[in-house]
């Protein structure tokens, strides 16, 4: 049974479920000492810069249960070119890529070896930011300059992957896993561009249905049969063993499913749009993975009702963007089991809650179908009012296209 709860650092969203510790999430040392202090009973890893860093490596250390990969395992999300590595290693279906650090040996490449469009990728983490799709040379050659000379993603940056531009839709499959065995979870569909109709730059995602509908189930059997499986055991194999989330980002394309890249965490939006729906509670399998005897528990139940999940952006994101300004009509909002608001980029001054990010406030709603869900969910996001807001407001029409129920 869950007793309390800490976050670090939180925000004014997870101060209504426990305490706001002041500690970054990247303060290993200050996690681990407060862990220790207050005989914390699980840490679950959220973002990608502390499980890279090895916080789960040091909590291990100290025999505290923890959810999320050790830094070795986290490779799979913070080097690119790793994750690449080892998906052709266990023939894991992936596009062709090549990896380069030498600005000349990238340019030649891009000049005679490479077919157009190609994807031009930062090899470290990015935050979602570090992927170019190029649809000639041109636009390539200054990609990679950007990165390999311009310092573009910093130290992200200095190693590139230049990857086969692979065509078809998108979908986000999650699987825990303890490293014996996997669990998996719901699909989703992520919205990764900034406009509507899926134009302009790239970000971390604005927003995300669950669960996708355009996975069958034949699809999801082959995708935990070629995908899944074999990175779980290519990981266990090559000594880095997996505990945490396996979230794959795949390309449903005309020659069947292939991995764009691997995450190590619950996405963000997907995770807001996913948690919604899980009926049984989640507690049990995050320390089941972290204890190793998830094969023990039976698959968890999930909500009828399909998700969808509207990012609130600030102005400007995902470049330069302020902060601090006011947010109004939270309190207008009536949150319930079919709509929730997650707090993001926020935090309280003088007990007005301002911006504090660039990606704000995630709005959730459930509906009977996904046209009341998209209803709700937009009803809410009307009612949120803050300078230069940002969102898209196609989210869930293309899973509505795709179940041709609109
Ligand atoms: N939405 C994708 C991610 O969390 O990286």
């Amino acid at each position: 049974m869950v007793e309390g709860m800490w976050f670090a650092p939180g925000n004014p969203g997870t101060a209504q479920l426990g305490e706001n510790l002041n500690l970054a999430a990247d303060d290993l040392d200050g996690i681990v000492s407060f862990c220790r202090a207050n005989d914390v009973g699980l840490v679950v890893i959220g973002p990608e810069d502390p499980l890279a860093a090895g916080l789960a490596d040091q909590l291990h250390e100290i025999q505290v249960p923890v959810f999320g990969p050790r830094a070795a395992a986290a490779e799979l999300e913070s080097s690119k070119a790793f994750c690449k590595d080892i998906m052709v290693r266990h023939r894991v279906p992936t596009g062709a890529y090549r990896v380069f650090s030498d600005l000349n040996s990238a340019i030649s490449y891009l000049q005679s070896g490479a077919r157009y469009p190609v994807v031009v990728k930062a090899s470290g983490l990015a935050a979602g930011k570090g992927v170019v799709i190029c649809k000639d040379v041109r636009e390539a050659r200054e990609a990679t300059k950007d990165m390999l000379e311009g310092g573009r993603h910093g130290k992200a940056g200095k190693t590139i992957l230049v990857e086969e531009f692979l065509d078809g839709p998108e979908a986000s499959i999650f699987a825990l896993t303890d490293s014996r065995t996997f669990m998996p979870l719901e699909s989703c569909m992520d919205h990764k561009q900034l406009g509507d109709g899926d134009v302009g730059p790239n970000t971390g995602g604005m927003g995300a249905v669950c669960p996708n509908p355009l996975l069958s189930p034949r699809t999801r059997d082959a995708v935990e049969r070629q995908v899944i499986l074999p990175t779980i055991h290519g990981m266990n194999h090559e000594g880095r063993r997996f505990q945490g989330v396996l979230f794959a980002g795949l390309k449903l394309t005309a020659a069947g499913p292939k991995v764009l890249e691997y995450n190590v965490r619950f996405g963000d939006p997907e995770c807001q749009a996913l948690m919604p729906r899980l009926k049984s509670d989640l507690v049990p399998y995050l320390l089941a993975c972290a204890n190793g005897n998830l094969e023990e528990l039976e698959a968890p139940e999930w909500d009828e009702r399909p998700s969808i999940t509207v990012v609130l952006a600030a102005g400007g994101y995902p470049a330069s963007y302020p902060t601090g300004i006011p947010i109004h009509g939270l309190d207008d909002v009536e949150q319930g089991d079919a709509l929730q608001i997650f707090h993001a980029g926020t935090a309280e001054v003088a007990g007005q809650i301002v911006t504090a990010g660039g990606r704000i406030l995630a709005v959730t709603a459930l509906g009977s179908d996904l046209y009341e869900a998209r209803q709700r969910a937009y009803q809410a996001v009307e009612k949120i009012e803050f300078e230069g807001k940002t969102f898209r407001t196609d989210i869930g029409l293309a899973a509505l296209e795709a179940t041709q129920n609109y």
